[in-house]
């Protein structure tokens, strides 16, 4: 079997007497990776594995070449293509969210006459998608939620979503989550060092505070949420997820974070509409080397205008700083990122 070297995946090597205790753990944590495939080689067995600390703490992990499972056929918009015609074509959006078994599509007007053709493509292409529904609104209010319209399949808007070895319950629909910040994600946990209390303001049905839990050695969580029903689907993601430092509470960051009565070693604020109003609560509870990631949507040329937001609230909190990096971590629309600048407290 050839492998290539740009297949480096996480692996537990195990000797073959020890493989089926350790198949049978990572099948009942959720930590076998399906990326690739378990591999036998000499008297060991290696099983690809998502990296988490209780992994870390069991077992020995190596990096290795094992072979990729065989890619399904994803060409959706072949299969899609052969139904339409060449001027509705055009208007295909073939990319779509994935959240556990919930598809979400977004749906040109000039296509809504083949919408529910196009949902049942999509259901029988991919068997883990069980339901498909379309956006039939943009992201609206306080709670950053939108609309949504059932098109094929079973009729729910209520799914589990699996992200980095974390399940993540919640209803679509009154909800905001993104399966698309699971890199940014995964970006913030490389940064968490030992010992660390984090902040999450506007946590939703907590995928940060879950992930970090989950991957880093942090000392405590805390996440608030102002979306009583995001707050709810938090609580349920800690149980089921077994986390024991995570805190979470149901408010306005604004009254929540004060109460605290706490300084944090690092602040997230995953509010990229109008994070900035609420950088005087973050600084408050701040202290010496405190890191804070601020979220933003901003046009390329513009990305400076969200520095100078930062030094301003610094300024007039009496407070220094020092930007550590702007981060992209996902585009809005045409040539305009979602960013997460960087910076320390000095
Ligand atoms: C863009 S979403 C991010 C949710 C979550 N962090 C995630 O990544 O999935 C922003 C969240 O902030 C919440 N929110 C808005 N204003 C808030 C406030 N003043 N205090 C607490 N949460 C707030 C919204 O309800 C929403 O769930």
């Amino acid at each position: 079997m050839i492998f290539s070297s740009e297949n480096m995946t996480n692996a537990i090597k195990i000797q073959a007497k020890k493989a089926e205790e350790v198949k049978v753990y990572l099948m009942s944590t959720n930590n076998l990776s399906h990326t690739a495939k378990v591999h036998a080689k000499e008297e060991y067995i290696y099983f690809p594995v998502i990296r988490t600390k209780d992994i870390l703490k069991k077992y020995t992990i190596v990096q290795i070449s094992l072979p990729k499972k065989k890619e399904k056929q994803k060409d959706l918009k072949t299969k899609i293509s052969s139904q339409l015609t060449k001027k509705e074509q055009e208007h295909l959006k073939t990319s779509f969210d994935h959240i556990g078994t919930i598809a979400i599509l977004e749906i040109d007007s000039q296509l809504e006459k083949k919408e529910k053709i196009i949902a049942n493509v999509l259901l029988e292409m991919f068997p883990s998608i069980k339901t498909v529904l379309k956006k039939a609104g943009s992201h609206e209010g306080e709670f950053r939620t939108q609309k949504m319209a059932l098109l094929a399949g079973v009729e729910t808007k209520e799914t589990c979503h699996r992200e980095n070895g974390v399940m993540l319950f919640l209803d679509v629909e009154k909800v905001y989550f993104s399966p698309r910040l699971s890199t940014e994600r995964q970006r913030i946990v490389k940064l968490v060092k030992k010992g660390e209390s984090i902040l999450v303001m506007f946590s939703g049905c907590a995928p940060y505070p879950c992930i970090l839990s989950k991957h880093t050695f942090a000392k405590e969580i805390y996440g608030v949420e102002l979306n009583p029903v995001g707050h709810q689907y938090g609580l349920r993601n800690v149980v089921v997820n077994k986390l024991k430092n995570v805190f979470l509470f149901n408010g306005d960051v604004r009254t929540v974070v004060p109460q605290l009565r706490k300084k944090f070693d690092r602040i997230l604020m995953p509010l990229p509409k109008s994070s900035e109003e609420f950088l005087d609560v973050a600084l408050a509870v701040a202290k010496k080397g405190t890191i804070i990631h601020c979220y933003d949507f901003l046009h390329e040329e513009k990305f400076q205008d969200a520095v100078k937001k930062i030094e301003k609230a610094c300024a007039t909190a009496k407070k220094k700083c020092k930007i550590l990096g702007i981060f992209k971590c996902g585009q809005h629309s045409p040539r305009t990122f979602r960013i997460c600048v960087d910076f320390e407290i000095l």
